[in-house]
């Protein structure tokens, strides 16, 4: 399908392109997203490091491991799923990113989760959870529930950095709210 007829792809090349906050200028590559283009089930997380800046490629790093290795323990591969970020280059260093950053960049996000239509979203860690809940709560209140979202439900859950940081507790709490998505998926 040319990318004119393909508004997931259209939307990729215009993001390729987008200069509109400054993290363009020390980017690699762009990392839109990656996945089924109709997923049932989409994950955003916060923004591409430096394995992902590298390879255009979501969590591809550590924690991606770590994500991809909890997606698998629902019985689900990364094909079945969609992935994407808040941000979709890089901030510098892996700082946080910045408040105008994360609005120039979540036209992106929104299309995104337009044209998937995920019946269950899940937010992984406090940015993508404060950007589309619109909350200032945090994570570690959230996570784990259901909350109504678009047409489905949105489940933030820990950010899989996170859970490396911590150990122990925060992969039991991981594993469990992996548990909450499975079956939401199966309610859905
Ligand atoms: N952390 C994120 O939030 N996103 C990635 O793509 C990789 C690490």
């Amino acid at each position: 399908m040319p990318a004119s007829a393909d508004p997931l792809a259209s939307l990729r090349a215009q993001a390729h392109d987008c200069r509109a906050c400054g993290l363009a200028a020390t980017r690699t590559n762009v990392v839109f997203g990656v996945g089924a283009p109709a997923a049932d089930l989409m994950f955003v997380g916060e923004g591409p490091g430096e394995q992902e800046d590298l390879s255009g490629e979501p969590f591809v790093g550590r924690a991606g491991r770590l994500l991809t290795s909890l997606i698998e323990g629902i019985g689900l591969t990364r094909d079945d799923v969609y992935i994407a970020n808040v941000v979709k280059c890089r901030p510098p260093g892996n700082r946080n990113p910045a408040p105008e950053e994360i609005a120039a960049c979540a036209p992106f996000l929104e299309q995104q989760l337009d044209l998937i239509r995920p019946r269950v979203v899940v937010t992984l860690g406090n940015f993508a959870t404060k950007l589309l809940l619109d909350t200032k709560v945090g994570i570690t209140k959230l996570r784990g529930e259901r909350y109504p979202y678009r047409d489905g439900v949105l489940i933030p859950v820990l950010h899989p950095s996170a859970v490396l940081r911590n150990g122990g507790a925060a992969l039991a709490q991981a594993r469990a709210d992996f548990v909450v998505i499975k079956r939401a998926l199966a309610d859905a």
